[in-house]
């Protein structure tokens, strides 16, 4: 039977959703992310910083912005060795300038992903998948790729069958 994971980053606190910024008790992208966990039985990886980013959702923003600026690759507190026991590698994450918080590539450029299949899931409040799913084929050489699930934040908490749907007609 193929085996799934999940690598993803979530923010907590406070984050935009539908227009306004609010609090979040649980991630976007951590909520899809136990979506495709019930929905296929994968395991799950999160990816935390060292240095964390502003409570403040403004302050935060300019953080990130900076961030993209150098394309900078911050510390995470661990990192995922590897990926070699997995068949369907679920890349999951909020939408930060277009692509994902560059968190991801500090943990994506470390693991071997030949051979692998990635499906992308991004979470955003209108952008969609901006450039992620392209960043994705440059930071994962010789996977193959699904088409991506992209859900604007505050449609996550209904999105549950539609996250089934995707994840049992995209696994390999
Ligand atoms: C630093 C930062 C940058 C963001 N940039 C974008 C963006 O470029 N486009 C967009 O649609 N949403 C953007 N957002 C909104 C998030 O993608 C959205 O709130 C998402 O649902 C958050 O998911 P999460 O709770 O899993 O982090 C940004 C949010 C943050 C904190």
């Amino acid at each position: 039977m193929a085996k799934n994971l999940v690598i993803y980053y979530s923010r907590r606190g406070q984050n935009y959703v539908g227009g306004s910024v609010r609090e979040l008790e649980r991630g976007n992208a951590e909520q899809l992310a136990e979506f495709i966990r019930d929905a296929c039985g994968a395991d799950l990886f999160e990816i935390e910083t060292v240095k964390p980013y502003s409570e403040d959702y403004m302050k935060c923003t300019e953080e990130a912005k900076a961030e993209l600026a150098v394309n900078a690759r911050p510390k995470l507190k661990a990192y995922l060795a590897d990926i070699s026991e997995y068949d369907n590698i679920f890349i999951c994450g909020p939408c930060w300038w277009g692509t994902y918080p560059m968190a991801v590539y500090s943990q994506l450029e470390r693991l071997n992903f030949r051979g692998k299949r990635v499906l992308p899931v991004m979470t955003h409040e209108g952008s969609g998948f901006g450039s992620a799913e392209r960043d994705l084929r440059k930071a994962c050489p010789g996977a193959s790729f699904a088409r991506g699930l992209a859900v604007q934040g505050g449609m996550v908490p209904g999105a549950r069958d539609q996250v089934e749907k995707w994840v049992k007609r995209n696994l390999k």
